[in-house]
């Protein structure tokens, strides 16, 4: 009876426990191809531009400039997108962590800063 039996739950558990470390495998990916531009600026982008664009303390001391300006209101999305990629002096590049459509969202976002 114990054989048999003890044979069974070593399965279920090694069941178990590939289920367990796929879900975990699939909650590392990378982030939800659906983040919003919101989201997406929260996450990478507001620790100095500040949420609403006008640059945080970091920011400031890092010459961040607000992203509600005239300047960048006329700028092109495909300034800003070279920007957001490649960076500029205190600005990292995001080439690489953010894809192509992310930097889309995120230019769309800049850009409603002053709407
Ligand atoms: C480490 C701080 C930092 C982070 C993080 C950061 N930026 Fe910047 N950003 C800057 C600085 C500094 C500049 C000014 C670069 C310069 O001197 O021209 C800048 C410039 C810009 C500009 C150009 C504005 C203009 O008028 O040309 C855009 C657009 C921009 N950032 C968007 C973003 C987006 C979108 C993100 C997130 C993906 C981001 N930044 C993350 C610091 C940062």
């Amino acid at each position: 009876m114990v054989g048999p039996n003890r044979n069974w739950n070593i399965a279920v558990c090694a069941i178990i426990a590939i289920a367990m470390t796929s879900a975990i495998c699939a909650a590392q990916a990378a982030p939800p191809a659906g983040s919003s531009g919101a989201e997406l600026f929260k996450n990478n982008c507001a620790v100095c531009h500040g949420d609403n664009g006008a640059g945080s303390a970091l920011g400031k001391r890092l010459l961040t400039p607000d992203l509600r300006n005239k300047e960048t209101r006329q700028k092109s999305p495909s300034a800003l997108a070279q920007t957001i990629s490649a960076g500029k002096k205190n600005m990292p590049p995001f080439e690489g962590k953010l894809s192509g459509a992310e930097i889309q969202k995120l230019i769309e976002y800049v850009r409603q800063f002053h709407r």
